[in-house]
């Protein structure tokens, strides 16, 4: 079997980049930092692929950090707003990710991220997760985001499996919401336990966290 996993939020912690936030805006900052900062990095990741003016996900990264700044009037260094698109490069797993991944040993596992190829080999290095994927994949030569189709298949590419046969792994609902409507089989790691996204398609399952997955994978593949 193939399990595919998004990497910001499901295997690594976009809060621990919130420690960075708050190094340089200061913990009473920070929060409202980040919260604005990804919204944005997401809405222009959409943006740009509606536009079909595909951007590396480091520049809307970037790109994203300069509007929430503005938008919060906060005003910090050169060197700061560095350390603070550096941090997407060092993120930490959450500590379900490991101990899950290597209980999918049998199975290929893989990430597939809007990240850019070169920030996703330096965050697989920086989590420790290097040795429990067999494949990281970035959206990149699709010249697309996902939730766009030709995100996904990447991963029909690159293993011609039939979509059904493939079990993605997310905490976004957007995410999850775009690979139900590909075809894939979903599960949901519904970490935040927000409401499911009204967008007319469901995942096949819901978690709290990745340590129930195993479990659910056979559950759900058994038929
Ligand atoms: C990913 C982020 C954007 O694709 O969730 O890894």
């Amino acid at each position: 079997m193939i399990v595919v996993f998004d990497a910001y939020g499901t295997l690594w912690d976009v809060g621990a980049i919130e420690k960075a936030c708050a190094e340089v805006v200061g913990p009473g900052h920070a929060r409202k930092l980040l919260d604005l900062w990804r919204q944005k990095q997401l809405e222009y990741a959409f943006l740009h692929t509606v536009m079909d003016r595909y951007t590396a996900f480091e520049q809307i990264t970037a790109n994203a950090l300069k509007y929430a700044l503005a938008s919060l009037s906060l005003e910090i260094s050169a060197a700061a707003i560095t350390q603070l698109n550096r941090a997407w490069w060092t993120p930490k797993a959450f500590t379900d990710a490991t101990p899950t991944l290597q209980a999918l040993e049998r199975h290929t596992r893989v990430i597939l991220s809007n990240g850019d190829p070169a920030m996703l080999a330096a965050g697989v290095q920086a989590s420790g997760l290097d040795p429990y994927l067999e494949a990281v994949l970035s959206v990149a030569p699709s010249r697309r985001f996902k939730p766009h189709p030709k995100a996904y298949q990447c991963i029909s590419g690159r293993f011609g499996e039939a979509p059904n046969t493939v079990a993605f792994v997310s905490s976004n609902g957007w995410d999850i919401a775009g690979a139900t409507s590909f075809g894939f089989r979903t599960i949901w790691v519904n970490r935040a336990e927000r409401p499911p996204e009204e967008l007319g398609v469901r995942p096949s399952v819901v978690v709290r966290n990745l340590r129930d997955l195993p479990t659910t994978l056979a559950h759900l593949f058994k038929s």
